[in-house]
Protein backbone atom coordinates (compact mmCIF):
# COMPACT_ATOMS: atom_id res chain seq x y z
CA UNK A 1 0.00 0.00 0.00
CA UNK A 2 2.57 2.37 0.54
CA UNK A 3 4.90 1.37 -1.89
CA UNK A 4 2.09 1.49 -4.06
CA UNK A 5 1.26 5.40 -3.33
CA UNK A 6 4.56 6.37 -3.55
CA UNK A 7 4.90 4.17 -7.02
CA UNK A 8 1.81 5.85 -8.31
CA UNK A 9 2.66 9.50 -6.76
CA UNK A 10 6.20 8.73 -8.75
CA UNK A 11 3.93 8.01 -12.32
CA UNK A 12 2.09 11.32 -11.68
CA UNK A 13 5.87 12.88 -11.15
CA UNK A 14 7.11 11.41 -13.91
CA UNK A 15 3.73 12.45 -16.37
CA UNK A 16 3.97 15.64 -15.07
CA UNK A 17 7.56 16.05 -15.85
CA UNK A 18 6.78 14.81 -19.37
CA UNK A 19 3.95 17.17 -19.87
CA UNK A 20 6.32 19.83 -19.10
CA UNK A 21 8.95 19.19 -21.55
CA UNK A 22 6.58 18.88 -24.28
CA UNK A 23 4.98 21.89 -22.93
CA UNK A 24 8.85 23.59 -22.83
CA UNK A 25 9.68 22.13 -26.45
CA UNK A 26 6.30 23.55 -28.15
CA UNK A 27 6.62 26.79 -26.47
CA UNK A 28 10.06 27.05 -27.94
CA UNK A 29 9.10 25.61 -31.25
CA UNK A 30 6.62 28.79 -31.63
CA UNK A 31 9.05 31.08 -30.13
CA UNK A 32 11.70 30.57 -32.91
CA UNK A 33 8.49 30.54 -35.32
CA UNK A 34 7.72 33.77 -34.11
CA UNK A 35 11.39 35.46 -34.09
CA UNK A 36 11.71 34.10 -37.04
CA UNK A 37 9.16 34.74 -39.02
CA UNK A 38 9.43 38.18 -37.98
CA UNK A 39 13.50 38.65 -38.82
CA UNK A 40 12.41 37.49 -42.50
CA UNK A 41 9.80 39.81 -43.01
CA UNK A 42 11.68 43.25 -41.27
CA UNK A 43 14.83 41.84 -44.17
CA UNK A 44 11.99 42.47 -46.41
CA UNK A 45 10.48 45.47 -45.34
CA UNK A 46 14.43 46.11 -44.10
CA UNK A 47 15.43 46.41 -48.01
CA UNK A 48 12.66 49.00 -49.06
CA UNK A 49 13.23 51.40 -46.02
CA UNK A 50 17.16 50.88 -46.58
CA UNK A 51 16.38 52.27 -50.40
CA UNK A 52 13.73 54.52 -49.55
CA UNK A 53 16.27 56.14 -46.50
CA UNK A 54 19.27 56.67 -49.04
CA UNK A 55 16.93 58.12 -51.74
CA UNK A 56 15.69 60.47 -49.82
CA UNK A 57 19.59 62.23 -49.48
CA UNK A 58 18.96 63.02 -52.98
CA UNK A 59 16.47 66.16 -53.24
CA UNK A 60 14.14 66.55 -56.05
CA UNK A 61 13.60 62.79 -56.51
CA UNK A 62 10.16 60.66 -56.42
CA UNK A 63 11.45 58.34 -54.53
CA UNK A 64 8.82 55.84 -54.04
CA UNK A 65 8.36 55.99 -58.68
CA UNK A 66 11.95 55.02 -58.31
CA UNK A 67 11.02 52.31 -56.35
CA UNK A 68 8.54 50.85 -58.44
CA UNK A 69 10.71 50.77 -61.26
CA UNK A 70 13.41 49.21 -60.19
CA UNK A 71 11.33 46.75 -58.71
CA UNK A 72 9.69 46.39 -62.07
CA UNK A 73 13.10 44.75 -63.73
CA UNK A 74 13.48 41.72 -61.28
CA UNK A 75 9.91 40.97 -59.31
CA UNK A 76 8.18 38.14 -60.77
CA UNK A 77 11.75 37.22 -62.89
CA UNK A 78 13.76 34.22 -62.58
CA UNK A 79 16.71 35.41 -60.51
CA UNK A 80 19.56 34.18 -63.36
CA UNK A 81 17.26 35.53 -66.25
CA UNK A 82 17.66 39.77 -65.40
CA UNK A 83 19.11 41.50 -68.38
CA UNK A 84 21.26 44.67 -68.05
CA UNK A 85 18.33 46.68 -70.16
CA UNK A 86 15.90 45.61 -67.77
CA UNK A 87 16.99 48.59 -65.65
CA UNK A 88 16.17 50.60 -68.50
CA UNK A 89 13.34 52.69 -67.63
CA UNK A 90 15.03 53.00 -63.83
CA UNK A 91 18.19 54.58 -64.91
CA UNK A 92 15.89 57.04 -67.67
CA UNK A 93 14.28 58.06 -64.17
CA UNK A 94 17.33 59.04 -62.47
CA UNK A 95 19.41 60.50 -65.14
CA UNK A 96 23.28 60.71 -64.52
CA UNK A 97 24.58 64.24 -65.12
CA UNK A 98 27.41 64.76 -68.01
CA UNK A 99 30.41 65.37 -65.74
CA UNK A 100 34.08 66.70 -66.80
CA UNK A 101 37.38 65.98 -65.41
CA UNK A 102 35.60 64.23 -62.22
CA UNK A 103 34.39 60.76 -62.82
CA UNK A 104 36.54 58.06 -60.80
CA UNK A 105 36.35 55.08 -62.27
CA UNK A 106 38.54 51.78 -60.25
CA UNK A 107 38.21 47.82 -60.40
CA UNK A 108 40.02 45.97 -57.55
CA UNK A 109 40.67 49.29 -55.12
CA UNK A 110 37.22 49.74 -53.70
CA UNK A 111 38.16 50.36 -50.06
CA UNK A 112 40.79 52.93 -50.62
CA UNK A 113 38.20 54.69 -53.71
CA UNK A 114 35.34 55.15 -51.15
CA UNK A 115 37.15 56.63 -48.12
CA UNK A 116 38.76 58.50 -50.59
CA UNK A 117 35.72 59.86 -52.46
CA UNK A 118 33.69 60.18 -49.51
CA UNK A 119 36.11 62.52 -47.57
CA UNK A 120 37.14 64.51 -50.23
CA UNK A 121 34.49 66.08 -53.08
CA UNK A 122 37.17 66.24 -55.82
CA UNK A 123 35.93 63.62 -57.74
CA UNK A 124 32.41 61.15 -57.85
CA UNK A 125 32.27 57.41 -58.00
CA UNK A 126 29.28 55.51 -59.46
CA UNK A 127 28.37 54.65 -56.14
CA UNK A 128 27.90 58.25 -55.39
CA UNK A 129 25.13 58.54 -57.87
CA UNK A 130 22.09 58.15 -57.04
CA UNK A 131 21.21 54.89 -57.87
CA UNK A 132 24.76 53.51 -56.92
CA UNK A 133 24.48 54.94 -53.28
CA UNK A 134 21.15 53.41 -52.81
CA UNK A 135 21.85 49.97 -53.97
CA UNK A 136 25.30 50.08 -52.86
CA UNK A 137 26.37 46.54 -51.29
CA UNK A 138 22.88 45.34 -51.15
CA UNK A 139 21.67 42.13 -52.57
CA UNK A 140 17.93 41.15 -54.21
CA UNK A 141 16.01 39.21 -56.41
CA UNK A 142 12.64 38.08 -57.33
CA UNK A 143 11.28 34.54 -58.21
CA UNK A 144 8.60 33.62 -60.64
CA UNK A 145 5.08 34.02 -59.64
CA UNK A 146 5.41 35.66 -56.51
CA UNK A 147 5.55 39.65 -56.70
CA UNK A 148 8.20 39.98 -53.25
CA UNK A 149 12.00 41.65 -53.09
CA UNK A 150 13.94 39.00 -51.80
CA UNK A 151 16.69 39.49 -49.74
CA UNK A 152 18.06 35.67 -48.84
CA UNK A 153 18.70 33.08 -51.39
CA UNK A 154 19.39 34.73 -54.29
CA UNK A 155 22.14 33.86 -57.20
CA UNK A 156 25.97 35.12 -56.09
CA UNK A 157 27.32 37.38 -58.01
CA UNK A 158 29.19 34.74 -60.21
CA UNK A 159 26.83 32.03 -60.24
CA UNK A 160 25.08 33.12 -63.32
CA UNK A 161 25.57 36.28 -65.59
CA UNK A 162 22.26 38.17 -65.69
CA UNK A 163 21.53 38.02 -61.62
CA UNK A 164 19.65 41.32 -60.28
CA UNK A 165 22.29 43.21 -59.05
CA UNK A 166 25.02 42.52 -61.73
CA UNK A 167 22.94 43.31 -64.60
CA UNK A 168 22.12 46.42 -61.97
CA UNK A 169 25.91 47.48 -62.21
CA UNK A 170 26.71 46.87 -65.47
CA UNK A 171 23.57 48.41 -66.40
CA UNK A 172 24.70 51.80 -64.27
CA UNK A 173 28.13 51.47 -65.21
CA UNK A 174 26.99 51.86 -68.55
CA UNK A 175 25.03 55.22 -67.97
CA UNK A 176 28.34 56.39 -66.30
CA UNK A 177 30.88 55.44 -68.61
CA UNK A 178 28.43 57.43 -70.91
CA UNK A 179 28.44 60.71 -68.77
CA UNK A 180 32.28 60.66 -68.53
CA UNK A 181 33.94 64.14 -70.31
CA UNK A 182 37.49 65.61 -70.52
CA UNK A 183 40.48 63.81 -68.43
CA UNK A 184 38.56 60.26 -66.71
CA UNK A 185 41.06 59.03 -63.59
CA UNK A 186 40.77 55.45 -62.77
CA UNK A 187 42.16 53.64 -59.54
CA UNK A 188 43.88 50.22 -60.55
CA UNK A 189 45.47 47.86 -57.98
CA UNK A 190 49.03 47.75 -57.96
CA UNK A 191 49.30 44.94 -55.84
CA UNK A 192 48.02 42.29 -58.13
CA UNK A 193 49.50 40.66 -61.58
CA UNK A 194 46.53 42.37 -63.89
CA UNK A 195 45.93 45.73 -62.81
CA UNK A 196 43.70 46.51 -66.08
CA UNK A 197 41.40 42.93 -66.00
CA UNK A 198 39.02 42.78 -69.33
CA UNK A 199 36.16 41.04 -67.49
CA UNK A 200 36.01 43.92 -64.56
CA UNK A 201 32.94 45.99 -65.32
CA UNK A 202 35.43 48.95 -65.47
CA UNK A 203 37.23 46.56 -68.42
CA UNK A 204 34.30 45.08 -70.22
CA UNK A 205 31.47 47.94 -69.60
CA UNK A 206 33.14 51.46 -68.63
CA UNK A 207 35.95 52.10 -70.96
CA UNK A 208 33.88 51.16 -74.05
CA UNK A 209 32.00 53.82 -73.75
CA UNK A 210 34.83 56.54 -72.89
CA UNK A 211 34.32 58.42 -76.66
CA UNK A 212 36.89 60.44 -77.93
CA UNK A 213 36.47 63.75 -78.33
CA UNK A 214 34.09 64.53 -75.62
CA UNK A 215 36.76 62.60 -73.67
CA UNK A 216 40.32 63.60 -73.77
CA UNK A 217 42.36 61.59 -71.05
CA UNK A 218 42.44 58.40 -69.58
CA UNK A 219 44.56 59.15 -65.97
CA UNK A 220 45.20 55.71 -64.46
CA UNK A 221 46.96 56.18 -60.64
CA UNK A 222 48.05 52.79 -60.10
CA UNK A 223 47.74 52.44 -56.06
CA UNK A 224 50.70 50.90 -54.93
CA UNK A 225 52.20 49.72 -51.71
CA UNK A 226 55.91 48.55 -50.15
CA UNK A 227 56.20 45.41 -52.46
CA UNK A 228 54.01 46.33 -54.99
CA UNK A 229 53.89 43.30 -57.71
CA UNK A 230 52.87 45.74 -60.15
CA UNK A 231 53.97 49.27 -61.93
CA UNK A 232 53.28 51.57 -64.90
CA UNK A 233 55.34 49.04 -67.47
CA UNK A 234 52.40 46.41 -66.40
CA UNK A 235 51.42 44.93 -69.76
CA UNK A 236 47.75 44.61 -68.67
CA UNK A 237 47.74 48.44 -68.81
CA UNK A 238 49.12 47.86 -72.77
CA UNK A 239 45.26 46.43 -72.92
CA UNK A 240 43.91 48.82 -71.34
CA UNK A 241 45.66 51.72 -74.03
CA UNK A 242 44.49 49.60 -76.88
CA UNK A 243 40.70 49.54 -75.68
CA UNK A 244 40.89 52.85 -75.76
CA UNK A 245 39.04 54.97 -78.47
CA UNK A 246 41.62 56.51 -80.61
CA UNK A 247 42.26 60.41 -79.79
CA UNK A 248 42.19 59.66 -76.01
CA UNK A 249 45.40 59.97 -74.51
CA UNK A 250 46.61 57.85 -71.56
CA UNK A 251 48.76 58.52 -68.74
CA UNK A 252 49.62 56.44 -65.65
CA UNK A 253 51.09 57.23 -62.04
CA UNK A 254 51.86 55.22 -59.36
CA UNK A 255 51.26 56.46 -56.12
CA UNK A 256 51.41 55.14 -52.92
CA UNK A 257 48.21 53.98 -50.56
CA UNK A 258 49.55 55.64 -47.37
CA UNK A 259 49.83 59.05 -49.57
CA UNK A 260 46.03 58.78 -51.16
CA UNK A 261 44.75 57.67 -47.36
CA UNK A 262 46.47 60.71 -45.78
CA UNK A 263 45.68 63.29 -48.81
CA UNK A 264 41.63 62.27 -48.43
CA UNK A 265 42.06 63.21 -44.95
CA UNK A 266 43.55 66.34 -45.62
CA UNK A 267 40.56 69.28 -46.03
CA UNK A 268 43.68 71.86 -46.80
CA UNK A 269 45.38 70.27 -49.70
CA UNK A 270 43.55 70.94 -52.95
CA UNK A 271 41.63 68.62 -55.55
CA UNK A 272 44.36 67.32 -57.89
CA UNK A 273 47.17 67.52 -55.60
CA UNK A 274 46.94 63.80 -54.13
CA UNK A 275 48.93 62.64 -56.86
C1 LIG B 1 44.62 45.39 -54.00
O1 LIG B 1 44.39 44.01 -54.00
C2 LIG B 1 44.88 43.36 -52.86
C3 LIG B 1 44.71 41.88 -53.09
O2 LIG B 1 43.42 41.55 -53.45
C4 LIG B 1 44.12 43.87 -51.64
O3 LIG B 1 44.61 43.23 -50.47
C5 LIG B 1 44.31 45.36 -51.53
O4 LIG B 1 43.53 45.89 -50.47
C6 LIG B 1 43.92 46.05 -52.82
N1 LIG B 1 44.31 47.44 -52.75
C7 LIG B 1 43.44 48.44 -52.67
C8 LIG B 1 44.01 49.80 -52.69
O5 LIG B 1 42.23 48.26 -52.54
C1 LIG C 1 1.57 41.55 -54.31
O1 LIG C 1 0.41 40.89 -54.80
C2 LIG C 1 -0.66 40.84 -53.87
C3 LIG C 1 -1.76 39.99 -54.46
O2 LIG C 1 -1.70 39.94 -55.84
C4 LIG C 1 -1.10 42.27 -53.59
O3 LIG C 1 -2.16 42.28 -52.69
C5 LIG C 1 0.06 43.04 -53.03
O4 LIG C 1 -0.28 44.41 -52.83
C6 LIG C 1 1.25 42.97 -53.96
N1 LIG C 1 2.39 43.56 -53.28
C7 LIG C 1 3.23 44.40 -53.89
C8 LIG C 1 4.36 44.87 -53.09
O5 LIG C 1 3.06 44.77 -55.02
C1 LIG D 1 43.85 66.52 -67.52
O1 LIG D 1 44.94 65.61 -67.48
C2 LIG D 1 46.16 66.11 -67.96
C3 LIG D 1 47.23 65.05 -67.89
O2 LIG D 1 46.75 63.80 -68.09
C4 LIG D 1 46.57 67.31 -67.13
O3 LIG D 1 47.74 67.86 -67.67
C5 LIG D 1 45.45 68.34 -67.14
O4 LIG D 1 45.79 69.38 -66.25
C6 LIG D 1 44.14 67.73 -66.69
N1 LIG D 1 43.09 68.71 -66.82
C7 LIG D 1 42.17 68.89 -65.89
C8 LIG D 1 41.13 69.94 -66.17
O5 LIG D 1 42.12 68.24 -64.84
C1 LIG E 1 58.41 47.47 -63.37
O1 LIG E 1 58.11 46.10 -63.15
C2 LIG E 1 58.88 45.24 -63.97
C3 LIG E 1 58.35 43.82 -63.77
O2 LIG E 1 58.09 43.54 -62.43
C4 LIG E 1 60.35 45.38 -63.58
O3 LIG E 1 61.17 44.52 -64.37
C5 LIG E 1 60.78 46.82 -63.81
O4 LIG E 1 62.11 47.02 -63.36
C6 LIG E 1 59.87 47.78 -63.06
N1 LIG E 1 60.17 49.14 -63.50
C7 LIG E 1 60.31 50.14 -62.63
C8 LIG E 1 60.61 51.46 -63.21
O5 LIG E 1 60.19 49.97 -61.42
Amino acid sequence: MESGEIRGSEKKRRRRGFILAVTAVALLVIILAVVLGVTLSRGREGFKDTFMERCQKFKGYNCEHIWELFQQAYVNQDPCEVPPNAYDSLIAAAPLESSCNRLLFWSKTKDVVQDFSRKKDCFQTVEETLLGSVLNSLTWCGKKGSNETLTTDCPGWLDCENNPPRSFWRRVSTAFGDAACGNVTAMLNGSITTPFDTQSIFGSVEVKRFKSPRVKNMNVVLVIQKNSVTNCTNPSLQNLVMALDKGISYSCLEVFRSQIEKCGSDPEKPCGACW
